[in-house]
Protein backbone atom coordinates (compact mmCIF):
# COMPACT_ATOMS: atom_id res chain seq x y z
CA UNK A 1 0.00 0.00 0.00
CA UNK A 2 1.50 3.44 -1.01
CA UNK A 3 1.02 6.37 1.10
CA UNK A 4 1.98 10.21 0.53
CA UNK A 5 2.46 13.10 2.53
CA UNK A 6 1.45 16.35 1.63
CA UNK A 7 3.66 19.47 3.83
CA UNK A 8 1.47 22.62 4.72
CA UNK A 9 1.65 24.91 1.95
CA UNK A 10 4.81 27.49 2.53
CA UNK A 11 3.24 31.23 0.19
CA UNK A 12 0.66 31.66 -2.06
CA UNK A 13 0.87 30.46 -5.92
CA UNK A 14 -0.62 30.88 -8.81
CA UNK A 15 -0.14 28.15 -11.73
CA UNK A 16 -1.00 28.10 -15.14
CA UNK A 17 -2.51 24.44 -15.61
CA UNK A 18 -2.61 23.06 -18.77
CA UNK A 19 -1.76 19.08 -17.74
CA UNK A 20 -4.99 18.34 -15.37
CA UNK A 21 -5.89 15.35 -16.29
CA UNK A 22 -8.43 14.28 -20.08
CA UNK A 23 -12.18 13.94 -19.34
CA UNK A 24 -12.91 10.45 -17.95
CA UNK A 25 -16.79 10.45 -18.98
CA UNK A 26 -16.11 11.63 -22.73
CA UNK A 27 -12.39 9.22 -22.52
CA UNK A 28 -14.64 6.20 -21.66
CA UNK A 29 -17.64 7.01 -24.17
CA UNK A 30 -14.79 7.62 -27.08
CA UNK A 31 -13.57 4.19 -26.31
CA UNK A 32 -16.97 2.75 -26.34
CA UNK A 33 -19.26 4.76 -29.19
CA UNK A 34 -16.21 3.84 -31.43
CA UNK A 35 -17.54 0.75 -31.61
CA UNK A 36 -20.93 1.95 -32.97
CA UNK A 37 -19.15 2.81 -36.36
CA UNK A 38 -18.04 1.46 -39.41
CA UNK A 39 -14.93 3.48 -39.82
CA UNK A 40 -11.99 4.23 -37.90
CA UNK A 41 -12.41 7.00 -34.61
CA UNK A 42 -9.60 9.23 -34.04
CA UNK A 43 -9.21 10.82 -29.86
CA UNK A 44 -6.43 13.17 -29.26
CA UNK A 45 -5.54 13.41 -25.36
CA UNK A 46 -7.37 10.09 -24.39
CA UNK A 47 -7.16 10.14 -20.66
CA UNK A 48 -4.42 7.46 -20.18
CA UNK A 49 -5.86 5.89 -16.40
CA UNK A 50 -6.79 3.12 -15.19
CA UNK A 51 -10.50 3.27 -15.97
CA UNK A 52 -10.61 4.46 -19.28
CA UNK A 53 -7.78 2.18 -20.80
CA UNK A 54 -9.77 -0.40 -18.72
CA UNK A 55 -12.44 0.46 -21.62
CA UNK A 56 -10.80 0.67 -24.19
CA UNK A 57 -9.23 -2.97 -23.44
CA UNK A 58 -12.87 -4.21 -23.83
CA UNK A 59 -13.17 -2.34 -26.80
CA UNK A 60 -10.24 -4.59 -28.21
CA UNK A 61 -11.79 -7.42 -26.68
CA UNK A 62 -14.84 -7.10 -28.57
CA UNK A 63 -13.03 -6.71 -32.16
CA UNK A 64 -11.87 -3.30 -32.27
CA UNK A 65 -8.38 -2.90 -33.63
CA UNK A 66 -5.95 0.22 -32.21
CA UNK A 67 -3.64 2.22 -33.18
CA UNK A 68 -1.59 5.01 -30.78
CA UNK A 69 0.96 7.09 -31.74
CA UNK A 70 0.80 9.44 -28.96
CA UNK A 71 -0.55 11.97 -29.69
CA UNK A 72 -3.77 10.19 -31.28
CA UNK A 73 -5.16 6.94 -31.07
CA UNK A 74 -7.14 5.66 -33.95
CA UNK A 75 -9.83 2.56 -32.85
CA UNK A 76 -10.79 0.64 -35.79
CA UNK A 77 -13.72 -0.69 -35.17
CA UNK A 78 -14.64 -4.79 -35.93
CA UNK A 79 -17.40 -5.03 -38.83
CA UNK A 80 -19.80 -7.18 -36.16
CA UNK A 81 -18.51 -6.64 -32.41
CA UNK A 82 -17.13 -10.81 -31.14
CA UNK A 83 -18.04 -12.91 -28.57
CA UNK A 84 -14.89 -12.39 -26.74
CA UNK A 85 -12.61 -15.29 -25.46
CA UNK A 86 -12.14 -13.14 -21.84
CA UNK A 87 -13.70 -11.86 -19.07
CA UNK A 88 -14.50 -8.18 -20.11
CA UNK A 89 -12.87 -5.89 -16.71
CA UNK A 90 -13.88 -2.55 -15.94
CA UNK A 91 -11.38 -2.29 -13.34
CA UNK A 92 -12.97 0.60 -10.63
CA UNK A 93 -15.15 2.13 -13.41
CA UNK A 94 -18.85 2.33 -12.55
CA UNK A 95 -19.52 4.11 -16.00
CA UNK A 96 -17.55 1.21 -17.45
CA UNK A 97 -19.66 -1.30 -16.24
CA UNK A 98 -22.83 0.31 -16.65
CA UNK A 99 -22.37 1.61 -20.22
CA UNK A 100 -21.18 -1.42 -21.10
CA UNK A 101 -24.37 -3.34 -20.10
CA UNK A 102 -26.63 -1.43 -22.03
CA UNK A 103 -24.41 -1.58 -25.10
CA UNK A 104 -23.90 -5.53 -24.92
CA UNK A 105 -27.57 -6.16 -24.11
CA UNK A 106 -28.78 -6.04 -27.34
CA UNK A 107 -25.32 -7.40 -29.14
CA UNK A 108 -25.83 -11.12 -30.49
CA UNK A 109 -23.29 -13.21 -27.92
CA UNK A 110 -21.68 -14.42 -25.06
CA UNK A 111 -20.16 -11.38 -22.24
CA UNK A 112 -18.67 -11.46 -18.57
CA UNK A 113 -18.54 -7.70 -17.31
CA UNK A 114 -16.83 -7.23 -13.64
CA UNK A 115 -14.61 -5.25 -11.58
CA UNK A 116 -12.50 -4.42 -8.77
CA UNK A 117 -13.61 -5.67 -4.97
CA UNK A 118 -14.70 -1.82 -5.08
CA UNK A 119 -17.10 -1.98 -8.25
CA UNK A 120 -18.38 -5.86 -7.19
CA UNK A 121 -19.80 -4.09 -4.17
CA UNK A 122 -21.97 -1.72 -5.99
CA UNK A 123 -25.39 -1.32 -7.25
CA UNK A 124 -26.27 -2.81 -10.72
CA UNK A 125 -30.03 -3.51 -10.65
CA UNK A 126 -30.42 0.12 -11.42
CA UNK A 127 -29.40 -0.42 -15.59
CA UNK A 128 -29.91 -4.63 -15.27
CA UNK A 129 -33.89 -3.72 -13.87
CA UNK A 130 -34.76 -1.60 -16.18
CA UNK A 131 -32.86 -3.33 -18.81
CA UNK A 132 -34.52 -6.49 -18.26
CA UNK A 133 -37.84 -4.91 -18.75
CA UNK A 134 -37.29 -4.40 -22.60
CA UNK A 135 -35.90 -8.08 -23.04
CA UNK A 136 -32.04 -7.85 -22.22
CA UNK A 137 -30.88 -10.87 -20.49
CA UNK A 138 -28.88 -10.00 -17.48
CA UNK A 139 -27.69 -12.21 -14.63
CA UNK A 140 -24.97 -11.62 -11.92
CA UNK A 141 -25.18 -12.16 -7.92
CA UNK A 142 -27.79 -10.81 -6.17
CA UNK A 143 -30.54 -11.57 -8.76
CA UNK A 144 -27.89 -9.27 -11.06
CA UNK A 145 -27.39 -6.40 -8.82
CA UNK A 146 -23.95 -7.32 -8.32
CA UNK A 147 -21.04 -8.13 -10.82
CA UNK A 148 -19.75 -10.08 -12.37
CA UNK A 149 -22.91 -9.77 -14.69
CA UNK A 150 -23.61 -12.59 -17.64
CA UNK A 151 -25.13 -10.54 -20.43
CA UNK A 152 -26.72 -13.07 -23.60
CA UNK A 153 -27.28 -10.35 -26.17
CA UNK A 154 -31.21 -10.42 -26.89
CA UNK A 155 -33.90 -8.41 -29.28
CA UNK A 156 -34.38 -5.27 -27.40
CA UNK A 157 -37.88 -3.74 -27.29
CA UNK A 158 -38.64 0.16 -27.43
CA UNK A 159 -39.54 1.59 -23.85
CA UNK A 160 -40.70 4.88 -22.33
CA UNK A 161 -38.72 4.64 -18.74
CA UNK A 162 -38.86 7.74 -16.60
CA UNK A 163 -35.82 7.10 -14.23
CA UNK A 164 -36.20 7.47 -10.82
CA UNK A 165 -32.74 8.68 -10.22
CA UNK A 166 -30.67 11.45 -11.89
CA UNK A 167 -27.77 9.21 -13.43
CA UNK A 168 -25.76 9.77 -16.67
CA UNK A 169 -24.55 6.21 -16.04
CA UNK A 170 -27.79 4.88 -16.30
CA UNK A 171 -29.27 7.69 -18.91
CA UNK A 172 -26.47 6.42 -21.09
CA UNK A 173 -27.04 2.51 -20.46
CA UNK A 174 -30.73 3.28 -21.37
CA UNK A 175 -29.96 5.05 -24.54
CA UNK A 176 -27.15 2.53 -25.63
CA UNK A 177 -29.73 -0.24 -25.69
CA UNK A 178 -32.15 2.07 -27.41
CA UNK A 179 -29.84 1.78 -30.50
CA UNK A 180 -30.90 -1.57 -30.85
CA UNK A 181 -34.72 -1.48 -29.60
CA UNK A 182 -37.36 -2.11 -32.24
CA UNK A 183 -38.64 1.05 -32.26
CA UNK A 184 -38.17 4.88 -31.14
CA UNK A 185 -37.29 4.75 -27.19
CA UNK A 186 -38.47 7.35 -25.19
CA UNK A 187 -36.27 8.55 -21.56
CA UNK A 188 -36.59 11.00 -18.58
CA UNK A 189 -35.30 12.00 -15.78
CA UNK A 190 -36.01 14.76 -13.01
CA UNK A 191 -32.40 16.68 -13.85
CA UNK A 192 -30.50 16.46 -16.75
CA UNK A 193 -27.49 14.74 -15.54
CA UNK A 194 -23.95 14.79 -17.87
CA UNK A 195 -25.31 14.59 -21.25
CA UNK A 196 -21.82 13.78 -23.06
CA UNK A 197 -23.69 11.10 -24.13
CA UNK A 198 -26.18 12.77 -25.81
CA UNK A 199 -24.24 15.40 -27.51
CA UNK A 200 -21.64 12.59 -28.67
CA UNK A 201 -24.20 10.25 -30.50
CA UNK A 202 -25.43 13.29 -32.35
CA UNK A 203 -22.50 14.35 -33.10
CA UNK A 204 -21.99 11.04 -35.23
CA UNK A 205 -25.82 11.35 -36.93
CA UNK A 206 -27.62 9.51 -34.27
CA UNK A 207 -31.32 10.56 -33.56
CA UNK A 208 -30.73 11.01 -30.09
CA UNK A 209 -33.00 14.55 -28.65
CA UNK A 210 -35.21 16.23 -26.32
CA UNK A 211 -38.88 16.10 -27.52
CA UNK A 212 -41.69 17.50 -25.14
CA UNK A 213 -44.19 14.73 -24.74
CA UNK A 214 -47.74 16.36 -23.13
CA UNK A 215 -45.41 18.99 -21.25
CA UNK A 216 -42.44 17.45 -19.89
CA UNK A 217 -39.17 16.84 -21.30
CA UNK A 218 -38.48 13.19 -22.63
CA UNK A 219 -35.09 12.28 -24.84
CA UNK A 220 -36.13 10.46 -27.84
CA UNK A 221 -33.53 7.50 -29.31
CA UNK A 222 -34.42 6.01 -32.74
CA UNK A 223 -32.29 2.55 -33.21
CA UNK A 224 -29.67 3.13 -35.62
CA UNK A 225 -30.38 2.06 -39.34
CA UNK A 226 -26.86 2.12 -40.36
CA UNK A 227 -23.51 2.80 -38.18
CA UNK A 228 -22.67 6.12 -37.29
CA UNK A 229 -20.18 8.56 -38.79
CA UNK A 230 -16.64 7.77 -36.75
CA UNK A 231 -15.88 10.26 -33.77
CA UNK A 232 -13.16 12.75 -34.28
CA UNK A 233 -12.29 14.58 -30.78
CA UNK A 234 -10.01 16.02 -28.91
CA UNK A 235 -10.71 14.88 -25.46
CA UNK A 236 -10.57 18.15 -23.42
CA UNK A 237 -9.33 18.28 -19.41
CA UNK A 238 -12.01 17.03 -16.69
CA UNK A 239 -13.22 20.01 -14.84
CA UNK A 240 -13.94 17.56 -11.99
CA UNK A 241 -9.84 16.75 -11.92
CA UNK A 242 -9.80 20.14 -11.71
CA UNK A 243 -11.22 21.16 -9.54
CA UNK A 244 -9.08 19.81 -6.87
CA UNK A 245 -6.96 22.65 -7.70
CA UNK A 246 -10.03 24.90 -7.49
CA UNK A 247 -10.28 24.33 -4.18
CA UNK A 248 -6.49 24.55 -3.52
CA UNK A 249 -6.81 27.95 -4.93
CA UNK A 250 -9.71 29.36 -2.92
CA UNK A 251 -8.24 28.38 0.39
CA UNK A 252 -5.09 29.60 -0.32
CA UNK A 253 -4.52 32.95 0.77
CA UNK A 254 -3.53 35.03 -2.28
CA UNK A 255 -3.38 31.65 -4.47
CA UNK A 256 -4.64 31.32 -8.07
CA UNK A 257 -4.41 28.61 -10.67
CA UNK A 258 -5.67 28.65 -14.50
CA UNK A 259 -7.36 25.39 -15.80
CA UNK A 260 -6.76 25.34 -19.25
CA UNK A 261 -9.33 24.06 -21.93
CA UNK A 262 -11.35 22.20 -19.81
CA UNK A 263 -15.37 21.25 -20.70
CA UNK A 264 -17.54 23.81 -19.46
CA UNK A 265 -20.50 21.44 -20.19
CA UNK A 266 -23.24 22.97 -17.40
CA UNK A 267 -23.92 19.90 -16.14
CA UNK A 268 -20.45 19.62 -15.44
CA UNK A 269 -19.02 23.03 -13.40
CA UNK A 270 -21.83 23.11 -10.74
CA UNK A 271 -19.38 22.88 -8.02
CA UNK A 272 -17.74 26.04 -9.19
CA UNK A 273 -20.50 28.00 -9.08
CA UNK A 274 -20.82 27.02 -5.47
CA UNK A 275 -17.20 27.92 -4.48
CA UNK A 276 -17.74 31.36 -6.38
CA UNK A 277 -20.88 31.26 -3.86
CA UNK A 278 -18.90 30.48 -0.90
CA UNK A 279 -16.37 33.82 -1.97
CA UNK A 280 -14.23 32.60 -4.46
CA UNK A 281 -13.15 34.61 -7.56
CA UNK A 282 -13.67 32.20 -10.36
CA UNK A 283 -13.92 33.34 -13.83
CA UNK A 284 -15.67 31.17 -17.14
CA UNK A 285 -13.56 31.97 -20.30
CA UNK A 286 -15.03 29.86 -23.32
CA UNK A 287 -12.94 29.57 -26.55
CA UNK A 288 -14.52 26.76 -28.68
CA UNK A 289 -17.77 24.53 -29.11
CA UNK A 290 -16.25 21.19 -30.45
CA UNK A 291 -19.10 18.79 -29.24
CA UNK A 292 -19.45 20.32 -25.80
CA UNK A 293 -18.01 24.32 -25.09
CA UNK A 294 -14.41 24.71 -24.16
CA UNK A 295 -12.37 26.65 -22.18
CA UNK A 296 -10.47 27.90 -19.00
CA UNK A 297 -12.02 28.64 -15.52
CA UNK A 298 -9.96 30.83 -13.58
CA UNK A 299 -10.22 30.55 -9.88
CA UNK A 300 -8.78 32.50 -6.97
CA UNK A 301 -8.78 32.30 -3.01
CA UNK A 302 -11.56 34.65 -1.45
CA UNK A 303 -13.29 34.72 2.04
CA UNK A 304 -15.00 31.80 2.35
CA UNK A 305 -18.35 31.51 4.10
CA UNK A 306 -20.69 28.58 4.46
CA UNK A 307 -23.03 27.13 1.91
CA UNK A 308 -26.33 25.20 1.68
CA UNK A 309 -25.94 22.75 -0.94
CA UNK A 310 -29.29 20.69 -1.38
CA UNK A 311 -30.35 20.58 -5.42
CA UNK A 312 -29.04 20.09 -8.67
CA UNK A 313 -26.88 16.87 -6.62
CA UNK A 314 -26.18 15.22 -9.91
CA UNK A 315 -24.14 17.85 -11.36
CA UNK A 316 -21.83 18.05 -8.16
CA UNK A 317 -21.80 14.13 -7.53
CA UNK A 318 -18.26 13.84 -8.02
CA UNK A 319 -16.99 17.08 -6.80
CA UNK A 320 -18.77 17.18 -3.22
CA UNK A 321 -15.69 15.40 -1.35
CA UNK A 322 -13.45 18.37 -2.73
CA UNK A 323 -16.16 20.89 -2.38
CA UNK A 324 -16.27 19.54 1.70
CA UNK A 325 -12.55 20.92 2.08
CA UNK A 326 -13.77 24.78 1.42
CA UNK A 327 -16.96 23.91 3.58
CA UNK A 328 -14.31 23.14 6.89
CA UNK A 329 -12.80 26.03 6.43
CA UNK A 330 -15.64 28.44 5.62
CA UNK A 331 -16.68 30.57 8.10
CA UNK A 332 -20.25 29.09 9.46
CA UNK A 333 -22.54 25.74 8.69
CA UNK A 334 -22.29 24.01 5.67
CA UNK A 335 -25.41 21.84 4.68
CA UNK A 336 -25.33 19.08 2.24
CA UNK A 337 -28.95 17.30 1.78
CA UNK A 338 -30.72 15.21 -0.93
CA UNK A 339 -27.30 13.57 -2.11
CA UNK A 340 -28.36 9.99 -0.62
CA UNK A 341 -26.07 8.95 -4.26
CA UNK A 342 -23.07 9.23 -2.30
CA UNK A 343 -23.71 6.55 -0.49
CA UNK A 344 -22.61 4.56 -3.35
CA UNK A 345 -20.26 6.03 -5.28
CA UNK A 346 -16.20 4.89 -5.54
CA UNK A 347 -16.87 4.60 -1.26
CA UNK A 348 -19.65 5.76 0.73
CA UNK A 349 -18.78 9.15 0.03
CA UNK A 350 -20.62 10.62 3.32
CA UNK A 351 -19.47 8.25 5.84
CA UNK A 352 -15.80 8.52 4.16
CA UNK A 353 -15.83 12.61 3.96
CA UNK A 354 -17.17 13.09 7.09
CA UNK A 355 -15.17 10.86 9.29
CA UNK A 356 -12.29 11.82 7.67
CA UNK A 357 -13.02 15.41 8.40
CA UNK A 358 -13.72 14.13 11.87
CA UNK A 359 -9.74 13.11 12.09
CA UNK A 360 -8.78 16.68 11.15
CA UNK A 361 -10.29 17.74 14.19
CA UNK A 362 -13.55 19.30 11.98
CA UNK A 363 -17.40 19.08 14.01
CA UNK A 364 -19.45 17.50 11.68
CA UNK A 365 -22.25 15.21 11.74
CA UNK A 366 -23.70 12.80 8.90
CA UNK A 367 -27.05 12.05 8.05
CA UNK A 368 -29.27 9.02 5.65
CA UNK A 369 -28.85 11.52 2.74
CA UNK A 370 -26.07 14.47 3.44
CA UNK A 371 -24.12 16.06 6.37
CA UNK A 372 -23.22 19.20 8.09
CA UNK A 373 -19.83 21.03 8.55
CA UNK A 374 -19.14 23.69 10.87
CA UNK A 375 -16.13 25.71 9.45
CA UNK A 376 -13.26 25.90 11.76
CA UNK A 377 -9.53 24.85 11.39
CA UNK A 378 -8.46 21.69 9.72
CA UNK A 379 -5.64 19.52 11.37
CA UNK A 380 -2.87 17.17 10.40
CA UNK A 381 -4.35 13.26 10.28
CA UNK A 382 -3.44 10.01 8.69
CA UNK A 383 -6.26 9.41 6.46
CA UNK A 384 -7.08 6.53 4.24
CA UNK A 385 -8.77 6.78 0.80
CA UNK A 386 -10.86 3.67 1.11
CA UNK A 387 -10.02 3.06 -1.86
CA UNK A 388 -12.04 6.09 -3.27
CA UNK A 389 -9.53 8.20 -5.60
CA UNK A 390 -11.65 11.66 -4.97
CA UNK A 391 -11.71 11.01 -1.16
CA UNK A 392 -7.78 10.65 -1.66
CA UNK A 393 -7.08 13.76 -3.36
CA UNK A 394 -9.86 15.85 -1.99
CA UNK A 395 -7.53 15.46 1.65
CA UNK A 396 -3.97 15.42 -0.27
CA UNK A 397 -5.70 19.16 -0.91
CA UNK A 398 -6.60 19.53 2.32
CA UNK A 399 -3.34 19.24 3.78
CA UNK A 400 -2.14 22.24 2.43
CA UNK A 401 -3.26 23.93 5.22
CA UNK A 402 -2.06 21.52 7.95
CA UNK A 403 0.15 18.80 6.17
CA UNK A 404 -1.32 15.69 5.82
CA UNK A 405 -0.93 11.74 5.25
CA UNK A 406 -2.94 10.26 3.03
CA UNK A 407 -2.93 6.16 2.58
CA UNK A 408 -3.88 3.66 -0.08
CA UNK A 409 -3.23 6.48 -2.85
CA UNK A 410 -3.00 3.83 -5.85
CA UNK A 411 -6.72 4.79 -6.74
CA UNK A 412 -5.70 7.68 -7.57
CA UNK A 413 -4.51 6.11 -11.14
CA UNK A 414 -7.90 4.97 -11.94
CA UNK A 415 -8.57 8.81 -12.85
CA UNK A 416 -6.05 11.12 -12.78
CA UNK A 417 -2.33 9.82 -12.35
CA UNK A 418 -0.27 12.68 -13.02
CA UNK A 419 -2.22 14.26 -9.57
CA UNK A 420 0.96 14.69 -7.12
CA UNK A 421 3.19 15.86 -10.16
CA UNK A 422 0.73 18.77 -10.74
CA UNK A 423 0.22 19.05 -6.32
CA UNK A 424 4.25 19.10 -6.18
CA UNK A 425 4.57 22.12 -8.21
CA UNK A 426 2.92 23.66 -5.40
CA UNK A 427 3.90 21.96 -2.48
CA UNK A 428 6.63 19.18 -1.19
CA UNK A 429 5.10 15.77 -1.27
CA UNK A 430 7.13 12.51 0.10
CA UNK A 431 5.76 9.02 -0.90
CA UNK A 432 5.76 5.50 1.06
CA UNK A 433 5.18 2.22 0.00
CA UNK A 434 4.43 -0.39 2.96
CA UNK A 435 3.29 -2.63 0.13
CA UNK A 436 6.04 -5.85 1.12
C1 LIG B 1 -20.43 9.45 -14.92
C2 LIG B 1 -21.58 9.70 -14.24
C3 LIG B 1 -21.65 9.97 -12.79
C4 LIG B 1 -20.27 10.23 -12.19
C5 LIG B 1 -19.21 9.33 -12.74
C6 LIG B 1 -19.12 9.44 -14.25
C7 LIG B 1 -20.49 9.21 -16.37
O1 LIG B 1 -22.23 8.85 -12.16
O2 LIG B 1 -20.31 10.12 -10.78
O3 LIG B 1 -17.93 9.65 -12.17
O4 LIG B 1 -19.45 9.26 -17.04
O5 LIG B 1 -21.59 8.96 -16.87
P1 LIG B 1 -23.83 8.64 -12.07
O6 LIG B 1 -24.35 8.91 -13.39
O7 LIG B 1 -24.07 7.23 -11.66
O8 LIG B 1 -24.28 9.59 -11.02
Amino acid sequence: MKSAKVAKVDGKFDLDLNEIAADKSISHRSAMFSLLSDKPSKVRNFLRAEDTLASLEIAKLLGAKVEDNQREITIIPPKVLSEPFEILDCGNAGTGIRLYCGLLSGVDGSFILTGDKYLRSRPMARVVKPLKEIGAKIDGREQGNKAPLHIRGAKLKAFKYSSPIDSAQVKSALILAALNGDDKSYYKESLLSRDHTERMLSGMGATVKEVELNGENWIEIEPLKEPLKPLDIRVPADPSSGFFFAVAAAITNDSKVVIKDVTLNPTRVEAYKILQKMGANVEFLEKENIYEPIGDIVVSSGELKAVEVSSNIAWLIDELPALSIAMAVANGVSVVKNAKELRVKESDRISSVINSLKLCGVECKESEDGYEIIGGTLKSATIDSHGDHRVAMSFAVAGLLCGMEIEDIECIDTSFPNFFEILSRIVGVEFEDRTS
